[in-house]
C-alpha cells in the first residue's frame, strides 16, 4: 500500500516534522510538477503537536513564490510559518478540505501572521471563510497553477478534494490510504460517500497520486489504481460499503466538541 514506487515515478514528497522544521530548515524537495514545489508536513503526537495523524500540504509557485497550505493544523502554526518564511514564500490561501472534527484549523491564526492570507472552505460545508468554492471550480492560486475543486459528500456534506492533473489529488477524509473518512456523525453518509469516490476520484487516471489528510500506519501517499484495486472498504459493492461502515463501531471523537465550532469559523473570526 505504500507508495515508494509511485513516487519515484512521478516525484518526491517530504514529510517534514517540528522537529526537522525547527532545527534543520529547511528539507529541500520535492515536486512531480514542474514550477511548483511541495512539502508534506504531518502533526504527530510529540511534544508541541495536537496528535492528530494529519497531513497538511505546503505548495508553492517556484516562480511567484506564492503559497498555500491545504488542511493547517493549530498545533502547528509555528512550523508552517517558520517554514513558509524561512523559503521566502507568500501564503496566499489557506484550504481545507472540510470542516475537521478531530482538529481545529490552523486558517485563523495564520491569516493573522500572514496579511494577506484568505482562508476557504466549500460553500456545502456551512462554514465561515474569506472564499467558498463551488463543485468543479477551477482555483487559480497563482499564475498558471489551478487546483480543480471536486465535490465529495458523505464523509461530511462539505467536503471536496483538490485535484492538479500533474500534483496529485489532495482526498481530505473521503480517502484515506487503505480506509475511508468515518460517516457516522456530521452529515455523514455512506452511501454518498461511495457514490462521491466512484464518480470524482475513481475516474482519475490510475496513476494519480492520492494525497490524504491523515494517515495512522506511517503511510505517506498512495494512488487512485492501488486503491481501486485493494482499498478493502472502497474496493467493495456500495451495499458491502454501506454495511462495513455501519458496524465500525467508532469511539466518539475526543474533540469533535471543541473542534467543530471552531471550524465553522474557518478561521474567520
Ligand atoms: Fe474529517
Amino acid at each position: 500500500m505504500a507508495s515508494t514506487t509511485d513516487q519515484q515515478e512521478k516525484g518526491t514528497t517530504n514529510k517534514v516534522t517540528l522537529e526537522s522544521t525547527a532545527k534543520q530548515l529547511p528539507t529541500p524537495i520535492l515536486s512531480s510538477s514542474p514550477g511548483l514545489t511541495m512539502y508534506q508536513l504531518f502533526d504527530g503526537k510529540g511534544e508541541n503537536e495536537g496528535g492528530s495523524s494529519t497531513f497538511t500540504y505546503l505548495i508553492s509557485c517556484d516562480t511567484s513564490k506564492r503559497a498555500i497550505l491545504i488542511d493547517p493544523v493549530l498545533e502547528q502554526v509555528e512550523r508552517d510559518s517558520t517554514l513558509i518564511n524561512t523559503l521566502g514564500l507568500s501564503l496566499k490561501y489557506c484550504l481545507n478540505t472540510h470542516c475537521h472534527a478531530d482538529h481545529v484549523t490552523g486558517s485563523g491564526q495564520l491569516k493573522q501572521i500572514f496579511s494577506e492570507c484568505q482562508s476557504c472552505i466549500s460553500q456545502a460545508s456551512g462554514a465561515k471563510a474569506d472564499i467558498y468554492f463551488e463543485p468543479n471550480q477551477k482555483f487559480e492560486w497563482a499564475p498558471g497553477h489551478v487546483l480543480n475543486i471536486l465535490a465529495t459528500p458523505g464523509h461530511t456534506s462539505g467536503c471536496v478534494c483538490f485535484y492538479d492533473s500533474q500534483l496529485g489529488v489532495f482526498t481530505g477524509d473521503t480517502l484515506m490510504i487503505g480506509g475511508c473518512g468515518r460517516t457516522d456523525f456530521q452529515e455523514g453518509d455512506a452511501d454518498q460517500l461511495y457514490d462521491s469516490v466512484y464518480e470524482r476520484l475513481f475516474v482519475l487516471p490510475d496513476d494519480t497520486i492520492v494525497y490524504p489528510a491523515h494517515d495512522y500506519k506511517g503511510n505517506t501517499s498512495s494512488t487512485i489504481g492501488v486503491e481501486k484495486t485493494t482499498n478493502p472498504r472502497l474496493s467493495k459493492t456500495k451495499s458491502d460499503f454501506v454495511k462495513i461502515m455501519e458496524n465500525l463501531n467508532l469511539s466518539y471523537p475526543g474533540k469533535i466538541d471543541i473542534a467543530v465550532p471552531a471550524n465553522m469559523k474557518c478561521g474567520v473570526f
